[in-house]
């Protein structure tokens, strides 16, 4: 194993409680004034394969990499707040970036185009291969082409009012699958069969009333492997995964067609053509409704339709895709902590009984979880320009990753941050506790700016409405050893799945 020295870390860590750095990162006026580039710390580099030897086998962090918080951590210990990843066979370089300031200043300065890597492959696909060429949607159109569909996408997707459309059918969901739930219970309380598989079966049927407008009906049958339901699923997270090893990884497919490239293009298709199919079922219910709704009754997909089919099909097709691991992850962990934190579940059972309207303990669970466990470790963005980050000069066209699962696991800008403390987010101002004292760059689980997540405001309606119902019916228990999570694209929660769910 490679030797490593550990650099000095410029790093004003210590002080950053109060924010008063004044230059963590911003564009690069006098890039002679800067560290440059080749010194930014980072694992040690070979010829032609870069960095790739510590990943192998018997590499320092060849056991880590499909463990995205330690493996993070690790790179921030060794490194610092800023470490250098060398890009192979045709990745940008990039910089891991764990100071919540730099990162803000990074974000704070883009553009109107946001450029977010990742998904190339799929990109890819959609460019060359797909039979109707055109629009791409926003995982991964770029540019006018990314700003001119998140114009037209933005408005149903984002309107509190529109939304506020979905509660009471989400709420109808979230209850019909505790009634699930309780079938499939063994006489032991635990949920018989694959438990992510069912938390997936919430979110597609959840995401399904908002992308389609209709109920799948997932819930009242046993659905067979090749159910088109069951197809959307496998391929949501068999896609997650190909992404991971293609577009995350280093990869010879953007030289030449690797197996696992016309795996991958297979895929895509069979996905396009789930969603597809999905989306034309719909589309004749709607026909045959004939269009007597007011403009305040209609949904997503039919306020879409109106504006551009093409559109409104590549947005349901992708609220499929990104709709369902996002929201099934993020349950599992809630419902997780939620099963460690005995009095906390308590609490908030409390606050379910009340029956008052708000209900800012139920939010603030969710809101510790995604600071805990996020389903994404951290958003990335390609630069349009050079920047000086940390005093160092990072080049335009770098891929700068904001590891906001790190740092909001930071002593510095959470106090005691491994305890599963709701309260943070609704004590007030001046309790030690309150989240505000945290930079707010440390905290980002849905992403930032004008390319932000379009369906955070859907998912926590989804959460919300599910996690009430779970919380009013069950006492969740957990039983066995910390759960396992691994990294495909996604922070996956896997099994052994030791949940108990008693009859409250
Ligand atoms: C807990 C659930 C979810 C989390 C934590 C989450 C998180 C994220 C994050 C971090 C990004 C990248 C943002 C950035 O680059 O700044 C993103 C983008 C996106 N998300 Fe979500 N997401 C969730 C649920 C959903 C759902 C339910 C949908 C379906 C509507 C969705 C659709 C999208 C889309 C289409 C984008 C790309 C937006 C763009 O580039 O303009 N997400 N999400």
């Amino acid at each position: 194993m490679a030797a490593f020295k550990l650099k000095p870390l410029f790093s004003l860590t210590s002080v950053s409680k109060n924010f008063f750095r004044t230059v963590a990162a911003c564009p690069a006026t006098d890039i002679s004034q800067l560290k440059p580039w080749s010194e930014v710390p980072g694992p040690s580099s070979l010829p032609f394969i870069g960095q790739m030897h510590h990943f192998f086998p018997k590499g320092e962090f060849y056991e880590l990499i499909e463990k995205p918080s330690e493996l993070f951590t690790k790179m921030l210990d060794r490194y610092g707040t800023i470490v250098k990843m060398k890009g192979n066979f045709g990745m940008a370089d990039g910089v891991l970036l764990f100071d919540p300031e730099a990162s803000a200043q990074v974000l704070r300065s883009e553009n109107w185009f946001p450029v977010r890597p990742g998904f190339e492959s799929l990109d890819y696909y959609r460019k060359h291969k797909k039979e109707n060429k055109g629009t791409n949607g926003l995982l991964t159109d770029q540019g006018e082409a990314w700003k001119q569909f998140r114009s037209t996408v933005n408005p149903p997707l984002l309107q509190p009012k529109t939304i506020r459309l979905y509660s009471a059918v989400l709420d109808e969901v979230a209850q019909d699958m505790v009634t699930r739930m309780k079938s499939l219970r063994d006489a032991d309380n635990r949920i018989q069969g694959k438990f992510d598989m069912e938390m997936n079966v919430w979110s597609l049927e959840s995401i399904g009333v908002v992308a389609l407008g209709r109920r799948l009906n997932c819930f009242n049958r046993v659905l067979p492997p090749d159910s088109p339901e069951m197809k959307l699923i496998q391929l949501v997270h068999d896609i997650f995964k190909m992404a991971n090893e293609l577009d995350f990884k280093p990869s010879l497919w953007r030289y030449y067609s690797t197996r696992k490239f016309r795996k991958a293009m297979k895929m895509y298709k069979e996905q396009e053509d789930t969603a597809r199919y999905f989306v034309d079922k719909t589309i004749e219910e709607l026909q045959k409704q004939g269009g007597k709704k007011s403009d305040d009754e209609k949904g997503v997909l039919e306020k879409l339709l109106e504006i551009n089919k093409d559109v409104a099909v590549i947005m349901a097709s992708d609220m499929l895709f990104a709709g369902v691991d996002t929201t099934s992850n993020t349950i599992t962990a809630t419902l997780y902590l939620l099963a460690l934190n005995q009095e906390k579940q308590d609490k908030l059972r409390e606050e379910l009984s009340s029956q008052q309207e708000k209900r800012p303990y139920l939010k603030a669970c969710l809101k510790e979880s995604l600071r805990m466990m996020p389903v994404v470790a951290g958003n990335a963005r390609t630069i349009d320009k050079e920047y000086n980050i940390l005093g160092y000069h990072v080049p335009k066209g770098t891929q700068v990753s904001f590891l906001h699962q790190c740092m909001s696991m930071m002593e510095e800008y959470y106090p005691r941050p491994k305890e599963y403390l709701p309260e943070r987010w609704i004590v007030p101002k001046d309790d030690p506790l309150y989240h505000g004292n945290a930079h707010p760059f440390a905290y980002m689980p849905f992403g930032f700016g004008v390319r932000s997540c379009i369906g955070r405001r859907i998912a926590e309606l989804e959460l919300e409405s599910f996690l009430a119902r779970l919380i009013q019916n069950f006492k969740v228990e957990w039983d066995g050893p910390p759960v396992n999570v691994t990294s495909a694209s996604l922070n996956y929660i896997v099994g052994p799945f030791n949940f108990i769910f008693k009859d409250v």
